[in-house]
């Protein structure tokens, strides 16, 4: 009989879908229902949706706790639609024999261009002067008109030194920029070419810093009052990681006292973040709704590897790209 494999639930459509779905056999052998409506499902519409599922496709919205885990006793696996899965108890998926699949490396292009897009966008006040010229108050050429910083010779630290860190530091490698990280052996940086420093070093000397950690407890406000302080007065933080990475009171003081220079946020604690939070409302921070994967490449790439984890985890065959 046709789709009695069981059931299955997708939490949001994401481009080439069906296809996707198709190329799996998962419409024919499934149960498959995906969320269409506005938003994301509350979680208790995921809780009652998911009920009697073996396989769940999940965003990077949805937490999945231990409790959500033991009241869908059916599921055999998680296939988050993103690298981060910290909106997901890994192990206590693990405990429960569930697997957890994730989409590494083919968003790494995609996220490596918004960290430039960001930066770029710091050092040379872009959004400023768009919102200069929108609002009629571009008056002619002008020899100080935001003046910005050069990349050629600045350095850029770079937190978190995995597959988007890497190919942050090859596009920075383009632009003449000194790279530093930490966490790296030292064949790595003699071979990507980059000065493997520790994090202190990393704040001190950074005139841009460039996050792309993943959410752990111990990432967690990683970037507080005390990092920040040790920033150069200049630098521009740019957060490509996660919100909760960065202590946002901290953050906020800092750039209003002029602390540090600048920061460009693709992520944001909490998000969406409220229009009257007092980050929006500084002239020297710059904040873009979490769009570091956003290209139609990138997510078709993510939907096809998500559907590949989500059809291997219900079939109990190994995952192509398994977090936990
Ligand atoms: C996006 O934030 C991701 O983790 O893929």
């Amino acid at each position: 009989m046709a789709n009695d494999g069981g059931k299955l639930f997708i939490t949001r459509r994401t481009i080439s879908l069906d296809e996707a779905l198709a190329q799996h056999g998962l419409m024919a052998a499934f149960q498959v229902e995906i969320w269409e409506g506005e938003g994301a499902p509350s979680p208790a519409t995921l809780l009652e949706k998911a009920q009697g599922c073996v396989g769940i496709l999940t965003q990077v919205v949805d937490p999945i706790d231990a409790a959500f885990m033991d009241a869908v006793p059916t599921l055999r696996v998680i296939s988050q639609c993103a690298v981060g899965v910290n909106n997901i108890d890994l192990a206590a998926a693990r405990e429960r024999g569930i697997a957890v699949g994730h989409t590494p490396g083919v968003l790494t292009d995609a996220t490596a261009d918004m960290t430039f897009a960001l930066l770029l966008a710091a050092a040379r006040h872009v959004v400023a002067g768009a919102d200069l010229v929108r609002a009629g108050g571009w008056r002619g050429w002008e020899p100080m008109l935001l003046l910005g910083k050069a990349l050629q010779g600045a350095t850029l630290g770079i937190l978190g030194y995995g597959r988007i860190g890497q190919t942050v530091a090859r596009r920075a490698k383009g632009f003449d920029m000194r790279v530093l990280a930490h966490r790296l052996s030292p064949e790595r940086a003699a071979q990507d070419g980059v000065t493997a420093v520790d994090f202190e070093a990393l704040l001190r000397e950074s005139d841009f810093l460039s996050l792309h950690v993943p959410l752990r407890p111990e990432t967690h406000h990683l970037i507080d009052a005390a990092a920040l302080a040790l920033m150069k007065r200049d630098a521009a933080l740019i957060n490509m990681a996660r919100g909760e990475v960065v202590d946002p009171q901290a953050l906020y003081k800092a750039l209003h006292t002029g602390q540090i220079g600048m920061a460009a946020l693709d992520v944001t604690e909490p998000e969406p973040i409220p229009a009257d939070h007092p980050l929006v409302g500084l002239p020297n921070c710059l904040i873009v709704p979490h769009l570091g994967s956003a290209t139609v490449q990138a997510r078709r790439a993510m939907t096809q590897l998500a559907v590949a984890n989500l059809a291997a985890g219900v079939r109990g065959e190994p995952l192509p790209h398994r977090a936990n």
